[in-house]
């Protein structure tokens, strides 16, 4: 009898020992919860968490990326007419300039909210890159310049929070959105 109770309490306890584990152990790090999201589930966490100081920041954000994106890449100023009209001088007050930083960062805020439902997000993106295609001056490489200047809008934003850890984790998530836009790109 003793022994029957002491087997059962040694696979309790053996039960409460791995129950505790797994809670102390952080789901999921290093195991995409989907295969086509290149961030496990803490690091999604912690990109939506940070993403609330971003978008409450994403005037000045956006239009620091948009900025950076143009001085690094002279050659796309060239490409809209209602770009490269403007002034050196100009370009940091431009109403189009905001504009078009405020539509990178909705549409970003929109694919943050919703990493949860990837199907929907990854048919958006690619919609989306097929829009940029169809501008008929864009090009995949020309999407890929605004890698670099996010990070850095980002960081602006993140300040001495933006650690090695989130500049992996905002680094996975701009290549993801760029890479499934430039799948839009492909002749259709
Ligand atoms: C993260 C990458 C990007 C996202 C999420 C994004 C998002 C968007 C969105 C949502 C629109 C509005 C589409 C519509 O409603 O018609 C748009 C338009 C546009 N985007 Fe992007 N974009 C990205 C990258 C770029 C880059 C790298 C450039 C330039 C090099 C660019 C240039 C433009 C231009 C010129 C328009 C048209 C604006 C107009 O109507 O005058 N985008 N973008």
């Amino acid at each position: 009898m003793g022994c029957v109770m002491s087997t059962d309490g040694q696979a309790l306890s053996s039960v409460i020992r791995k129950d505790r584990s797994d809670l102390y152990k952080s789901p999921g790090v290093g195991d995409r919860e989907d295969w086509r999201l290149p961030l496990d589930a803490w690091q999604r966490f912690y990109l939506q968490k940070s993403w609330k100081t971003v978008a409450r920041k994403s005037d000045q954000a956006a239009r620091t990326v948009f900025l950076r994106m143009l001085q690094d890449n002279p050659g796309l100023r060239q490409k809209w007419p209602r770009i490269s009209l403007l002034t050196e001088e100009e370009i940091p007050t431009s109403p189009y300039i905001k504009f078009l930083g405020e539509r990178i960062f909705d549409c970003l805020d929109y694919i943050i909210d919703n990493l949860g439902d990837l199907d929907h997000v990854i048919s958006e993106l690619t919609k989306l890159g097929r829009q940029h295609s169809d501008m008929n001056v864009m090009t995949p490489e020309d999407v890929w310049a605004i890698e670099a200047a996010f990070l850095a809008g980002v960081q602006e934003c993140l300040e001495d929070r933006f650690t090695i850890k989130y500049e992996e984790i905002y680094s996975r998530f701009i290549v993801f959105v760029i890479e499934t836009m430039v799948i839009g790109f492909d002749p259709h």
